[in-house]
């Protein structure tokens, strides 16, 4: 065997690697490394920084609403939103059971901010049952706790990059409405939805209180999200981002690969969600009994490799997708330059591994990918009765 130890991105001189393990590994871009270096910059906790600003500025323009506020990550973005529009203790937050918030961000609802989530179980689309959500609202009775945020995930990431439906947010603001309730969309990728839409993110979020999105996954930049809502929402999430840690002193420079991500990056967007397609369509074209992927169902650059086979497990797929063999590089599956493929897909206790695309990835890396995934699934099939 050659060797599988690599960091992301990385080659060596025998194996060329193609990481689709998250969108998070991206790179920052040549210009994106210009306007970091050349960045205006200045104390942002004294409101000093003029990148900040135009970031801050840009983004509330985009999106439709009254300001905005970057932050370090998506986390403490969902965090403050949490925190702002549940601001009395015994507060409850509504979330689909596979919401990052729910899932990954360590219960800092909880932990941090004092207050209940309460999950509703998500549909593979990533959206959930409104009418199971209106019987949800509680807070009327003494022993209930209050629900006060609903949020929702757009794109969804553990559904595999679904852009939830327009008219399902329509209707989803509604019943907040009706209920009293703020509605928050984690938009770590929203930019994505709104590639698939072919719609202005406004146009997704106009009936949301709050958004975020990120600038660390398919676009590239190497830290920062931005959260957006009414300056009176703003206002206050930006008081409590400094009890969190979060206000950074001269961030121009993160903000400047931002700015940069806007422009050079979300026009570029549907590329990655071709590219991810071409991978789907060649799994599907096989007809495969270990593996299979819903192409009907693609919407953008995360893409689910469903384990047919009870005999393999998530990550024995994604090891194997990972190792090169000797074998492999005489059956010719290697680069030009006659290296083996090392594919790195995330896996973790799921039915399914994860690839995710992101501007780094090019056309000759896709191909390269397809034809070791392709190997590996036949030598599956051949080896496994
Ligand atoms: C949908 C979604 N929301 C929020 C986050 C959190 O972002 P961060 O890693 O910047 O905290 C992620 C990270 O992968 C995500 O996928």
């Amino acid at each position: 065997m050659y060797s599988t130890n690599h960091t992301a991105g990385s080659e060596t001189s025998n194996v060329r690697v193609v990481d689709f393990r998250s969108d998070t590994v991206s790179l920052p871009t040549a210009n994106m490394r210009k306007a970091i270096f050349e960045a205006s910059v200045g104390d942002d906790v004294y409101g000093e920084d003029p990148t900040v600003k135009e970031l801050e500025r840009r983004s509330a323009e985009l999106f439709g609403k009254e300001a905005a506020l970057f932050v370090p990550t998506g986390t403490m973005a969902n965090l403050l939103a949490i925190m702002v529009h549940c601001s009395k203790r015994g507060a409850e937050a509504i979330a689909g059971d596979l919401a990052h918030a729910f899932l990954y961000e360590q219960g800092g609802a909880a932990q941090i901010a004092g207050v209940q989530l309460s999950t509703i179980k998500n549909a593979p689309d990533g959206t959930f049952c409104l009418d199971e959500l209106r019987t949800r609202f509680r807070g009327f009775d003494v022993h209930e706790p209050k629900t006060s945020l609903v949020m929702v995930e757009n794109t969804h990431n553990i559904c595999g990059g679904k852009v939830v439906p327009l008219q399902w947010l329509e209707d989803l603001a509604k019943i907040c409405k009706q209920h009293s309730s703020k509605l928050h969309m984690d938009g770590a990728r929203i930019f994505n939805a709104a590639e698939y839409l072919g719609v202005s993110v406004a146009r997704i979020v106009r009936d949301v209180d709050s958004v975020c999105y990120c600038l660390s996954k398919g676009l590239a930049c190497p830290a920062g999200s931005v959260l957006i809502g009414s300056a009176d929402f703003i206002q206050e999430a930006h008081r409590l981002r400094k009890a969190l840690g979060g206000g950074m002193r001269q961030v121009g420079f993160l903000a400047a690969a931002g700015l940069c991500a806007l422009d050079e990056i979300v026009p570029k967007l549907g590329d990655d969600h071709k590219r991810t397609r071409k991978i789907a369509q060649a799994i599907n074209d096989m007809n495969s009994s270990i593996i299979s992927v819903d192409l009907e169902n693609l919407h953008t650059n995360i893409l689910l490799l469903k384990i047919l086979s009870k005999k393999i497990t998530s990550s024995d797929i994604s090891t194997r997708f990972a190792q090169v063999f000797s074998k492999e590089i005489e059956s010719e599956i290697t680069d030009t330059q006659g290296r083996g493929i090392c594919v790195k897909v995330s896996a973790r206790d799921w039915a399914f591994t994860r690839i995710v695309m992101y501007t780094n990835i090019t056309d000759e890396e896709v191909d390269l990918a397809i034809k070791k995934i392709k190997y590996v699934i036949k030598e599956y099939e051949q080896n496994i009765v």
